[in-house]
């Protein structure tokens, strides 16, 4: 590779590896910028992130990652002095446009973070809550549908359907993770973002979540962020390596991680930094 070649080029111009086999798009930035008051946190970020296939987002702490996963649910719109500007579309259409309805929106785009953040409700309702808030169910049979299939899809049913009254916060780190996954899903949501999901998790329940993001990635557009090399290699399809607020390149998971065109990609997956 010409190293001198690829750096002259201006940092926030990304590579983007050529993927044949991707799926069709499903959330679209161009030029994504995010300014915390005066100071600038993401440059320029462009990128087509595809349906039904887990997309990785790596690199070095600070360098935008959390920033521009809450710009794809508009999560940034409740941190005050924050401003965005670009464009992102969710199937072709604007999410930044005035007349569109942000909770609708948080709906169709779920979140799960880094901490298990059960509603201090019972297991039944932290799953229910979403379905009630939206009028996703009419009447208790099909709210209890609503809540045994997202705990199914969620891997959470067995172990939790005889104590569906018991409060979510009394469950175990990896079951509560699995929780708010099931509330993710009960509003029937097209994109799952997971901000570090499992850094609060020992490796067995790590193993289980990401088992369950290689299952829910056959319905779902799913965007994880992870510290963990070997985690984006295991779960994700496509890998995209943010640096100092740039997006420097993205492309299928394997090619990133055994080919990089980059030198900033090549010299963090080597552990050079970060
Ligand atoms: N609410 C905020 N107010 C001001 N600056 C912020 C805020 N949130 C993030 N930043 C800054 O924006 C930059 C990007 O932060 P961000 O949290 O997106 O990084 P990250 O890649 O998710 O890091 P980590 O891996 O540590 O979670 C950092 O310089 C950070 O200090
Ligand atoms: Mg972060």
């Amino acid at each position: 590779m010409n190293d001198a070649a690829v750096m002259e080029r201006p940092a926030h111009l990304t590579t983007v590896i050529p993927d044949p086999d991707m799926n069709p798009v499903k959330v679209e930035a161009r030029d994504v910028c995010v300014f915390y008051g005066a100071k600038q946190a993401l440059f320029n970020v462009s990128i087509d992130i595809p349906e039904r296939s887990v997309t990785a987002f790596i690199g070095p702490s600070g360098c935008g990652k959390s920033t521009f996963l809450r710009c794809i649910n508009r999560m940034n719109d409740t941190i005050d002095g924050t401003r965005v500007t670009g464009r992102i579309t969710l199937d072709g259409r604007d999410i930044y446009e005035p007349s569109l309805d942000v909770v609708e929106l948080r709906a169709r785009v779920g979140m799960v973070f880094q901490k298990p953040n059960p509603f201090p409700k019972s297991i039944y309702d932290n799953v229910a809550y979403g379905p009630r808030i939206h009028g996703l169910a009419r009447g208790k049979a099909e709210l209890d549908a609503v809540v045994e299939a997202s705990l199914r899809k969620a891997g959470l049913w067995n172990e939790v359907k005889d104590r569906l009254d018991d409060p979510g916060t009394g469950l175990s780190g990896g079951q509560q993770q699995r929780l708010c996954i099931a509330r993710a899903i009960a509003v029937n949501p097209e994109v799952i973002l997971m901000d570090e999901p499992c850094s609060a998790l020992d490796p067995i329940a790590t193993a289980r979540i990401e088992e369950l993001i290689d299952e829910l990635k056959a319905n779902y557009c799913i965007i994880i962020v992870t510290h963990s090399m070997q985690q984006a290699a295991r779960v994700s399809q496509r890998t995209a390596f943010f640096h100092l607020g740039n997006l420097v390149e993205v492309g299928p998971t394997q090619h990133v991680f055994t080919n990089p065109r980059d030198t900033r990609t090549h010299d963090y997956i080597t552990g050079r930094f970060g």
